[in-house]
């Protein structure tokens, strides 16, 4: 009889190589659907998301991505009541507390995105060891998406670059998408070839618009916490069906 271990290995098997996205980014919703079905409290939900967190890390790095970017906490999740915001943070510590050594022997260096100066200090503090235990990891970096949103990024690229030319070290003429990417806090990241959300919702909610302008968007409707390791290779191989043009037409792509 074929186990789901078996049937999973059978979609890793079917991926091409020579063909995996570099970063893969992903919009975690549907937590709170996810704990409401059975009755539980929202956070619950949220708890049980960790575990589908370390299943896509893992699937990650059997397949050789080399980013994977989370959307943990949105700008606009503040508004969420205050008991759900807490629980929230004081998970995100136990998990970057309890995972920090799996980080350290899988060469998964930490990294985050987003106004995490707003974090309460605990929050940040962990944060900031863990990215500095994790900082010499090599072979996966995962970044979290904390606090961020796509706009708040836009507006703060848009400040600097007035700053800068008001103070005569930019000049507004040599503005290209290069110093755009440089002043948004995803800079030193490529930008992410496939983006996957779950939950069936079929939005980008405010997550890194500029960086997705070419980018290919896979949906599922299923909820975060059920999310595993197959979930992940399907998409890929979903992405290696397509073909990308970028403005060009077919035979431009595709030579011969
Ligand atoms: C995603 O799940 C996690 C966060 C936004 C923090 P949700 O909490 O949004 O779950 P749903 O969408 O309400 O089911
Ligand atoms: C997007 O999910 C934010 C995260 C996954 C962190 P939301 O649940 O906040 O998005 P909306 O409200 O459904 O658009
Ligand atoms: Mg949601």
């Amino acid at each position: 009889m074929q186990t789901s271990e078996d049937k999973t290995e059978a979609l890793k098997q079917r991926i091409d190589p020579e063909r995996v996205p570099r970063h893969i980014a992903i919009i975690m919703d549907g937590n709170g659907r996810w704990a409401e079905r059975q009755g539980e409290h929202r956070v619950v939900g949220h708890a049980n998301g960790v575990r589908s967190v370390r299943e896509a890390l893992v699937a990650c790095r059997e397949i050789g991505v080399g980013y994977l970017t989370l959307y943990a906490f949105s700008t606009e999740n503040w508004k969420r009541p205050k008991a759900e915001v807490d629980a929230l943070m004081d998970l995100l510590v136990r998990t970057v507390v309890g995972e920090l050594e799996e980080l350290n022997a899988n060469g998964v260096r930490l990294h985050t995105i987003g106004d995490t100066a707003s974090l309460p200090e605990g929050c940040r503090n962990t944060l900031m060891e863990a990215i500095a235990a994790t900082a010499k990891n090599d072979r996966i970096t995962i970044t979290l998406a904390l606090s961020y949103s796509a706009r708040w990024e836009l507006v703060h690229m848009a400040r600097t670059i007035a700053q800068e030319a008001k103070a005569g070290t930019l000049d507004p003429e040599g503005i290209t998408d290069a110093t755009v990417a440089a002043r948004l806090s995803t800079v030193g990241l490529p930008d992410p070839e496939l983006l996957i959300r779950t939950s069936g919702e079929q939005r980008v909610s405010n997550f890194l618009l500029w960086q997705i302008a070419y980018t290919e968007l896979w949906f599922t409707p299923v909820l975060w916490p059920d999310f595993r390791k197959a979930h992940l290779y399907e998409a890929v191989l979903d992405y290696q069906n397509r073909e990308r043009r970028f403005g060009s037409i077919s035979e431009q792509v595709t030579p011969g």
